[in-house]
């Protein structure tokens, strides 16, 4: 049956027949060779399961408590930049699928709905923050997340500046004209200057602060008075100077491989950067995620909960809020089997032992 959707593999495909192949560029690219992209989803077969059976598995609790929001399920959407590009309802959409599932929705600081706009759409929203070299911007967008509800700032790190995509680079993309970036409102940020190769770089010189260390972190979590996760973290003792400077969770991620090629696969730093940092501290992981087994496994090595991020586009673009909603509806429902299957009844029972390295 043609467009027969049992998968999110099935919307990818879909998505990739009906937007430009730039825009689809931009989505789907991964930094140079591509090769951290690849390894993201790839090293999600090099962990078996080991399953518990005969554990009484007639009730299945996916709930979970992450810096005082009670969630239906450990699926967090990813911050994601320039949503509209996949579906005219943009960031407000996929905001509104989340809440129906009762995941939070992380806004991206190169959003084209602004903060005020995506505000109230969803009881979790977190801001991902790219601190701009302009401090009275960040300072700005940052104080009015607190007013308009978000409960969290994700402060992205692994973009000093930006990792080439040579995708981009071919197809000179640029957001179309009619976009605009609604958090940049009347800045020299708005819209992305064309003149040069993909017409990002220009723009992401202006906008990532390269002087940027972790004293920094403090200064955030005072002018938002939010908590604040890390965002792009790949090694344990980075990930204890994280916590050591105040943080209040840490994402393990490599952009999904768009910003160092060869930058390790996340799931292989999930059980070293746990080990580290202790059994407290919050962790979430992202990069590649597409199936129940891969959160089962992301848990089981010591994940709290995990984000998803081109998933969001192929089900916008499939269906605006309802395509998101699909997304999340696959997800959880392969989770939940993955669970059964496996013998645990809630997230505490997802143990270490489940998951065996090839
Ligand atoms: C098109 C696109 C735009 C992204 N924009 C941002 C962004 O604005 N800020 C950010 O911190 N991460 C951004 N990311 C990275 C995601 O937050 C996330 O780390 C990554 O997509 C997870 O991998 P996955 O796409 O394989 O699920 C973006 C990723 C994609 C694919």
């Amino acid at each position: 049956m043609p467009n027969q959707i049992i998968n999110l593999f099935d919307l990818e495909n879909l998505f990739n027949k009906k937007l430009p192949p730039d825009i689809a560029g931009y989505y789907n690219s991964g930094a140079r060779d591509e090769i951290t992209l690849k390894k993201n989803r790839e090293v999600f077969h090099e962990y078996e399961l080991l399953p518990k059976l005969l554990r009484d598995v007639s009730r299945i609790d996916t709930s979970t408590n992450l810096l005082n929001c009670l969630l239906k399920n450990p699926i967090i959407l990813a911050p994601v930049a320039m949503q509209q590009m996949a579906h005219q309802d943009g960031e407000i959409a996929s905001a509104k699928a989340a809440h129906i599932y009762g995941s939070p929705m992380t806004l991206s600081t190169s959003s084209n709905y602004s903060i005020e706009e995506v505000a109230h759409h969803n009881e979790n929203l977190f801001f991902q923050l790219y601190f701009a070299k302009d401090r009275t911007i960040t300072e700005r967008m940052l104080k009015k997340t607190k007013k308009y509800g978000f409960k969290a700032i994700i402060f992205t790190v692994d973009a000093p500046q930006l990792g080439t995509r040579e995708r981009d680079e071919r197809n000179k993309f640029k957001m179309p004209d009619h976009l605009s970036l609604g958090n940049f409102k009347g800045t020299i940020l708005e819209k992305f200057d064309n003149r040069d190769g993909s017409s990002m770089n220009m723009h992401n010189e202006l906008l990532f602060d390269k002087s940027l260390t972790f004293e920094i972190i403090p200064w955030i979590k005072e002018v938002s008075e939010l908590p604040v996760l890390v965002k792009g973290i790949l090694r344990p003792d980075d990930a204890l100077l994280c916590f050591k400077h105040g943080a209040d969770g840490i994402i393990i991620s490599n952009h999904g491989g768009r910003q160092l090629d060869t930058a390790t696969p996340t799931l292989k730093q999930i059980e070293p950067i746990r080990k580290e940092v202790g059994k407290e501290k919050l962790l979430i992981v992202d990069g590649g995620i597409r199936r129940g087994t891969d959160i089962l496994k992301c848990i089981a090595l010591g994940a709290n909960a995990v984000q998803i991020g081109r998933p969001i586009l192929w089900g916008l673009n499939y269906g605006g809020e309802a395509g998101v909603g699909l997304v999340l509806d696959i997800l959880l429902k392969e989770f939940i089997e993955t669970m059964i299957l496996t013998g645990c009844r809630n997230l505490s029972e997802i143990t270490r032992d489940l998951v065996r390295k090839i």
